[in-house]
Parts: C-alpha cells; structure tokens; sequence
C-alpha cells in the first residue's frame, strides 16, 4: 500500500465528510474525542496511516502498523433519548461488511458484538465510545481494518489477525474502500435497525457454537441462540436463555 491515500480520500470526500488525514498519531479516537469536546460537528473523520497506541475494547492495544490498514474514527452527534453505543457498534460492523463486499468482492462475518472476520482470522475491530462535552453528547466511532498484512506479519498476533488481501492495493482503491464505509454506515444509521440486524445476525457466525461470556468475574457457558431486536447476544444454559448486551466471548475451537 503506497503512502498515501490523502489525495485520493479528500476528493472522494468532497463536500459530505470533514476528514483529517494524520500520518502517524497515538489514536484517532483520541483526537476525534479532542475535536468533539472543540465542537465538531456530526461527519468529522480522522484517518491515520498509521497508530503508535490505537486501542480497542477493555483498553487493548490495536495494533496499526503503517501501510497496512485503514485507521480511522467517525464522529457522530446521536439524540441523547435513543443513543445506544451497541446499535451503533452493529450499525458499523455491517456497514464495514457491505463496503468491503461491494469494493473488494469478499465476504466477512461477524462475531458478536465489535470483530470481522475473514477466513477465520479478525480482520476488523471496532469501538463506539459516548461522551459529553458540556451538555451535547457525542460518540466516537473507531474502526480498524487490517487491509493488507504488514511487512513482518502480524507477531505474538498471527494466531488471531488477519488481513483481506495478499496484494498491496493502490490509494485509489483503499480511498474508494474508506469512503465506501462511511457512506454504507451513514446510509444503515439513518435507517432502520431491523434491516440492520437482519444483515447483522446473516453475517453472524456464533449462532448454534458453545461460548463462554465473560463479563468481569463472571462467567456464563452456554449455546448462542441468536441475537435479539437490542442487538443482544442470547445465550442458552440448562433451558434457560439470558441476553448479553456486553461481555467478551471466547469459543472452544475459534478465536
Ligand atoms: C477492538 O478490536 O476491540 C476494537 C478496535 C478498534 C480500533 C480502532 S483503529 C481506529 C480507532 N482508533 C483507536 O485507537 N481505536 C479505533
């Protein structure tokens, strides 16, 4: 992937999203959260080439090498009644999905709530964080998507990362990709969550595996049944199903 895809992303841009474009940075959802408490507005989007300290959920680094992927948060301005950081979270994962089955022909799945997948390895992750500044409330919406693997691999994460293509794709395309995301989410945001789920819970590859949630110290094992009109997790056990809005999901024989 040749540094960089700016120019490429700025004109596809144009008029609908105010994009800064940063080579390096710590975290984009860092200076997305700085631009949101200045004021931004709903559309501001920060593209890095590269992170030095990109996260995820529960603090985890993300790792977000230089020439390898796209590193970018969104920033949205949600009415306070009806914001919910898992919807948008779901919004985003089918948006990413759809984008990359439209751009690039290949398709991801899901796995409950925030990762893509592609051939068995995580390719995307993606972390809505809510804020306030004074009394308008916020969310930052980061997603990093591991296009191409880099140079020395993936390290201690090869087991579990992976990327979408062999081939070092040219800016134009990684710009069209970028841009392709935005739109598909904007266009799922403003529509309807049932739509949105029915693409979500397709992709969805836990459904029918045995899991263990782990939420804090607690620990629940059971077999997914699907994921419900919240975008929940269900979660069967000895005949009772309980509903998971958040946790972490760890399976036998998948990553
Ligand atoms: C996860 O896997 O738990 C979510 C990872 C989210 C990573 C993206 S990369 C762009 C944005 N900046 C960050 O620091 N995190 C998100």
């Amino acid at each position: 992937m040749k540094t960089s895809y700016t120019e490429a992303l700025r004109v596809l841009a144009g008029e609908t999203y105010d994009v800064t474009f940063l080579e390096e940075t710590d975290s984009t959802n860092r200076v997305a959260k700085g631009l949101a408490e200045q004021g931004a507005p709903e559309g501001t989007v920060v593209f890095a080439e590269k992170q030095t300290a990109g996260f995820g959920r529960m603090g985890r680094p993300f790792f977000s090498p230089g020439g390898s992927g796209l590193y970018f948060s969104l920033l949205l301005r949600p009415d306070p009644c009806c914001f919910d950081a898992a919807r948008v979270t779901v919004t985003a994962a089918v948006a990413v999905a759809e984008a990359v089955e439209e751009v690039l022909k290949l398709s991801l799945s899901v796995k409950w709530v925030n990762d893509l997948y592609y051939q068995n390895k995580k390719v995307c992750g993606i972390l809505a964080q809510g804020g306030t500044d004074g009394e308008a409330l916020y969310c930052i919406l980061g997603i990093g998507l591991n296009v191409f693997a880099p140079q020395d691999g993936f390290g201690a994460l090869s087991e579990i990362a992976g990327a979408l293509l062999n081939e070092k794709p040219n800016s134009a395309l990684l710009a069209r990709l970028g841009i392709a995301i935005l739109d598909r989410f904007f266009a799922l945001y403003k529509g309807e969550f049932t739509f949105c789920l029915k693409e979500y819970r397709r992709r969805s590859f836990l459904t029918g595996k045995t899991v263990t949630v782990v939420r804090g110290e607690e620990r629940f094992c059971g077999t997914v049944r699907g994921i419900d009109d919240t975008g929940a997790l269900l979660v069967e056990a000895d005949g009772t199903v309980r509903a998971f809005s958040s946790g972490e999901i760890a399976l036998e024989d998948y990553r």
